[in-house]
């Protein structure tokens, strides 16, 4: 289990710190406005390889015991960060063979960050060093709550140390060279090897790779930066250091981990969650990204960093107002965060970040995001007692499962598919938002997990499927679940290779149907079924072969065939759903759903007022989360206690704001103020 073993009690709030970035005087200022804030907790020394080892061999840690002396008086206490994922420049004048190179094979100099080839036993040997001196000087200081190890992992590098470890790899996992000819099926354009040193990782080509080889890499540079990672928090063990141990995660867009497996490495998962939206999609986010960690970690978890002051929409930063970071802080903590952390304390006063959000501002303490901060870190303090986990460690209950694995998101990833703007993550990602519009409570699931929680359980476009996926989801159908499986899942196995005879080869039983041709939509082309509901992006020429057609095409060469099928399984169903619908045609189907399966949202009728309403369970009670997103008061009635103003069963929750409601019973109305 690696969920939070923070904080019973108390929240986690504060972020990440670069002292040395700033003259003394200006850390004292920052003590004081820590205090101020109720600020408990920073994350130190993440990018500062440079000062630590300014050159190999030789550690300079004087500046880091007095900051971290300073912060202990304070009552601060830190996430001490291993700085592996920066070198410093005389590691790549010392190492030039250890820099990553592209897929091109230009090598990657330093003068950014993240300048270092995963593989090469140069930068193994320096990342262990450093973590073991940091392990042994700091492993056992009072202030520490955990290891942060490395930063955002996920570094590719196609160079020689990468081919030499990639091929280890490969004959691990296929024996011969046969096996690994027949997996990639190398027959096709005379790829066929003959020995090992010809397998090289994905390099710069003359046209399309070859899928297999594609999904592999990705699944080595997951495996091998996890090998990494293992090593560091071995060196940290060794210097007998007891404090938990974490790397951050990056959401939405990073996809190099397999973060099931990471995160059972972990001893509590923490991620780093940035908007790329700033309307009301961006408030789905928060929730999409706190229900993908939680369900990672199995419980509670951390948010390592999120931005204080900006959202950042393609080339611009859309201001954050202070309301709206405070409601999106509360919506973390709602979905099992501990924490409330930021990246970053204080705003760079120049580098290439000088531009991003920071809790104090560069006009400093006197300005409404740094007040915001302060409210916020009073708001911790008065909701404290949701903190405490319940025993089980179950923050949320969810009856909804949505099939989640990074390798979906990597074979989905492969060249030229029938329709390359089918993107992996944003089908899951319109999927929660879905549930969420429902208000509905989802976690996310991991192929093999336990299913058989979850009244439903959701697969969106999990293209490559191996046989045991397969087989589980068939067993948790036969044991009563319900299950919608959406197009382009279960068409190729883990090697890329279509199953031949109809698609969904490798889910035709299960969905009893088969499917003859793939149709991809052009771009704007919508498909009317009969039921009302709309289709995009994709079609599908279905045969029933045991289902039934719920709804059928309604024009063109599809017309009167079906588009979305269901198989009865005894007490279980299986739901095929064979195009993309449109956000509200998705919204109603699993709405629809979701309601004969008698799921209620948590709070009838409150999204339809623009209030999330999240239970999140705790050790004593359970806890009400009201995020009011929407424009016009809101009447709140039932039985509890709101934490945040002490009112008590029944007050009005204002536009922007929170409400943290103790409960003492489990019905709750929320209905227009007006007039009230
Ligand atoms: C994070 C990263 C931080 C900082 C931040 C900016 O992903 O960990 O170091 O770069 O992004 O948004």
């Amino acid at each position: 289990m690696s969920h939070s073993p923070f904080a019973p009690g108390r929240f986690l709030f504060g972020g990440d710190y670069n002292p040395e970035q700033w003259p003394r005087e200006v850390w004292l200022e920052d003590i004081e406005l820590m205090k101020r804030a109720k600020v408990n907790t920073v994350t130190i020394g993440v990018f500062s390889w440079a000062m630590l080892e300014p050159r190999e061999g030789e550690f300079d840690a004087g500046w880091l015991d007095d900051i971290i002396a300073l912060l202990t008086d304070a009552g601060v206490g830190f996430f001490l960060a291993t700085p592996t994922a920066s070198p410093p420049p005389w590691f790549t004048i010392a190492h030039p063979d250890a820099l990553p190179l592209r897929a091109d094979g230009t090598p990657v100099l330093h003068g950014s960050r993240d300048t270092y080839a995963i593989s090469a036993p140069a930068y193994r040997g320096a990342a262990r060093r450093v973590a073991r001196f940091l392990g042994e000087r700091y492993g056992a200081h009072p202030g520490l709550r955990g290891w942060h190890i490395h930063n955002e992992y996920g570094t590719i590098d196609h160079g020689p140390h990468a081919a030499r470890a990639f091929r280890a790899w490969l004959s691990e996992k296929y024996g011969t060279l046969e096996n690994l000819n027949d997996a990639w099926y190398t027959a096709f354009w005379s790829q066929r090897y003959d020995n090992w040193e010809e397998v090289l990782p994905p390099q710069q080509t003359q046209y399309l790779h070859n899928p297999a080889q594609v999904v592999d890499f990705k699944r080595f540079c997951s495996d091998e930066m996890l090998a990494a990672y293992g090593e560091q928090v071995e060196e940290i063990r060794a210097t007998g250091s007891a404090a938990p141990v974490t790397t951050n995660f990056m959401l939405p867009t990073w996809n190099h981990l397999e973060q099931w497996a990471w995160s059972d490495a972990q001893d509590f998962v923490s991620v780093d969650h940035y908007l790329d939206t700033a309307g009301p999609d961006g408030e789905a986010h928060v929730a999409y990204g706190s229900d993908l960690t939680r369900s990672w970690a199995g419980g509670p978890w951390v948010l390592m960093e999120q931005n204080a002051t900006g959202i950042r929409v393609g080339d611009r930063t859309i201001v954050k107002e202070p309301d709206r970071m405070i409601r999106n802080s509360v919506g973390y903590i709602a979905r099992g965060s501990q924490s409330s952390l930021f990246f970053q304390w204080r705003a760079g006063a120049a580098g290439s970040e000088m531009w991003h959000g920071a809790m104090v501002p560069h006009v400093g303490g006197d300005s409404r995001s740094y007040e915001a901060i302060v409210r916020l870190g009073e708001m911790l303090e008065r909701i404290e007692e949701v903190a405490e986990p319940p025993a089980d460690g179950r923050v949320l209950e969810a009856e909804i499962g949505i099939v989640w694995h990074a390798e979906g998101w990597w074979s989905l990833e492969t060249p030229h598919l029938p329709n390359e703007a089918l993107d992996y993550a944003d089908e899951v990602r319109a999927t929660h938002r879905s549930f969420w519009r429902a208000g509905l409570p989802v976690d996310f699931v991991r192929p093999g997990g336990d299913a058989q929680r979850y009244r439903l359980l959701v697969v969106p476009a999990l293209y490559a499927m191996n046989s045991d996926t397969v087989a589980w989801i068939e067993e948790y159908v036969a044991a009563g679940g319900h299950v919608i499986v959406s197009f382009f899942s279960g068409v190729v196995d883990s090697s890329q290779r279509v199953v031949p005879g109809g698609y969904p080869g490798m889910l035709r039983e299960l969905l009893g149907i088969r499917v003859e041709e793939i149709r991809p939509l052009v771009e704007g082309e919508r498909l009317a079924l009969a039921d009302g509901l709309v289709g995009e992006l994709w079609s599908e020429r279905v045969h029933l072969e045991g289902a039934e057609a719920t709804t059928t095409y309604t024009s063109g060469s599809l017309a009167g065939a079906p588009a979305i099928t269901r198989r009865a399984h005894g007490a279980g169903s299986a739901v095929y759903v064979s195009t993309r619908l449109t956000p509200e045609s998705r919204d109603a189907l699993l709405a629809d759903v979701a309601s004969d399966l008698g799921l209620r949202p948590t709070v009838e009728g409150a999204i339809a007022l623009g209030v999330e309403a999240i239970r999140r369970r705790g050790a004593a009670s359970d806890y009400l989360f009201l995020l009011h997103h929407g424009s016009a008061p809101v009447r709140v009635e039932g039985g509890g206690v709101d934490l945040v103003t002490g009112a008590e069963d029944a007050f009005t929750l204002e536009p922007g704001g929170v409400a943290v409601i103790r409960e003492a019973a489990a019905a709750w109305s929320i209905t227009a103020a007006t007039g009230v």
